[in-house]
């Protein structure tokens, strides 16, 4: 793969790169349609990373569908898809401990345990393999952004981290190769997380930090079947928890909630109210 990348670069060309474990959306396919825009070759990785997963259950039934997958890419201007197995993948390896610089220490991190240091140790490895240019990240998983971001400039990673938008339903729900495993009534339920973020960022910076949460948290009521595991609010970069306002600058509502089978994950940015609408 390296060879590749290396080639495309000898013909004046840089190598977009987007990292994803399959049954891909449209939110990955967007992150691959920018990449397409601003790169001569576009590479997409298809590896259900078994580091990154504290729960056997969920990698089990992660869907796996290669062959769809192959097909999507091909229509949204990937060049290379790298779908390695993890023999070849990991050879010769062994897992390093990565400073996180304290950005696993909530949100996700706690009912997590190990999951970033798999997503990063695994990150490093792909970038091994494909060495691209630039990476292109999801704002869905806004604390894995963070992370990878703080690693890459901790450790000088040649590679440029691009943050892309999240890609929603038309109802809210963001995109997620987990939510096939919902039910159509957990499928209805699950825009919940969407309109609890939508909540806070009506009332940001408006009312206090504490009585947004109350508010958000309360939409969890609506919906007696989800099971809210953390709703919080943080500084817009360091994903650290706030208590009040910043006096600059945005922040960020982060949202996690057991829906049926799934465990889903979302995050809305906070604007102020004079930077809204811009
Ligand atoms: P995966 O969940 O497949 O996501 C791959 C990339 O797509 C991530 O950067 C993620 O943030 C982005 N993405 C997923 N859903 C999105 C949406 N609705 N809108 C915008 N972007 C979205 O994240 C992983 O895989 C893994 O942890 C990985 C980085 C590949 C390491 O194994």
């Amino acid at each position: 793969m390296a060879d590749r990348s290396a080639q495309a670069r000898r013909e004046g060309s840089t190598v977009g790169f987007i990292p994803t474990m399959g049954a891909l959306h449209e939110g990955h396919l967007e992150l691959v349609r920018r990449a397409r825009g601003e790169h001569g070759l576009v590479v997409c990785s298809v590896f259900v990373n078994p580091l990154q997963f504290n729960n056997p259950d969920d990698l089990a039934n992660y869907p796996r569908q290669l062959e769809r997958d192959s097909e999507l890419l091909v229509q949204a201007g990937c060049d290379v898809l790298f779908a390695p197995v993890k023999e070849e993948l990991f050879a010769g390896f062994t897992p390093q401990h990565y400073d996180l610089g304290g950005l696993d220490a909530r949100w996700e991190g706690p009912s997590r345990p190990g999951h970033f240091q798999g997503v990063v140790n695994v990150v490093e490895r792909l970038f091994f393999h494909v060495r691209p240019d630039a990476a292109y990240f999801g704002e869905k998983d806004r604390q894995q952004l963070a992370i990878i971001r703080h690693v890459a400039k901790a450790l000088r990673w040649p590679e440029q981290i691009v943050p892309c938008p999240t890609v929603r339903e038309a109802d809210g729900l963001a995109m997620s190769s987990r939510n096939q495993r919902l039910s159509p009534s957990e499928r209805r339920s699950a825009t919940v997380l969407h309109r609890a973020l939508r909540k806070a960022a009506e009332l940001a910076f408006q009312q206090p930090v504490k009585a947004v949460v109350e508010a958000a948290t309360a939409v969890f009521k609506e919906e007696p079947g989800v099971v809210l595991d953390h709703f919080g609010i943080a500084g817009a970069d360091d994903l650290k928890p706030l208590t009040d306002w910043p006096a600059q600058g945005d922040a960020v509502a982060l949202v996690a909630a057991q829906v049926g089978p799934v465990r889903l994950i979302d995050n809305l940015t906070l604007h102020r109210p004079e930077d809204r609408d811009r």
